[in-house]
């Protein structure tokens, strides 16, 4: 009986483990964030910043790296611009993300476009995630010329 139980549990664990792996490097980007930022990050102009190709952009320097983990764990509100639009945009927190989950949607959005920049680790995530921002703070970042001239 006890053995029957365990065997279900553990059949159950190895389902869900081969689900995991046989996820598409989109999952978490499409469960958590398509809703605003649409399918393949192409974003909705005046709304919500598209992603798709800015993304990447930002990825390939620090502070566009800092500025991509601190609004997913932190969330952002403010103006911001976007394809030459100003946005008035408010993106909720998302830190119940792993460092591994919010590695993998930050490398999906990087990836977008035929995207290459130096992957985002787990590691580069929890030191973010060490030193909390409010939404206004990651906002600043986005505006900083650097962000402004690198994903316009
Ligand atoms: C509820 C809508 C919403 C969701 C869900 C959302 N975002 Fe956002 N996102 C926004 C808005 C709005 C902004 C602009 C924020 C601002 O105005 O400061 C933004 C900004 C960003 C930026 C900065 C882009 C830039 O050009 O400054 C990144 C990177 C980003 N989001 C990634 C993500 C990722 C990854 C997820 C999923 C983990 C996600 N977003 C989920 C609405 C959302």
């Amino acid at each position: 009986m006890k053995v029957g139980f365990l065997g279900a549990l553990l059949g159950g664990f190895l389902l869900a483990a081969s689900v995991a792996q046989a996820a598409p490097p989109s999952a978490v980007f499409d469960q958590t964030c398509a809703i605003c930022h649409q399918a393949g990050g192409v974003g909705a102009p005046g709304e919500f910043p598209r992603l798709a190709g800015r993304a990447a952009s930002l990825a390939r320097f620090p502070l566009g790296r800092r500025l991509m983990i601190a609004a997913v764990l932190n969330g952002s509100i403010g103006r911001v611009q976007a394809d030459h639009q100003t946005i008035m945009g408010v993106m909720p927190a998302f830190n119940q993300l792993t460092d591994v989950q919010a590695c993998e949607a930050l490398n999906y959005i990087a990836s977008l476009d035929g995207g290459s920049a130096p992957p985002f680790t787990p590691a580069e995530v929890a030191a973010v995630r060490a030193h909390p921002m409010s939404p206004n703070e990651v906002n600043a970042l986005a505006r900083d010329p650097t962000v402004e001239a690198a994903a316009p």
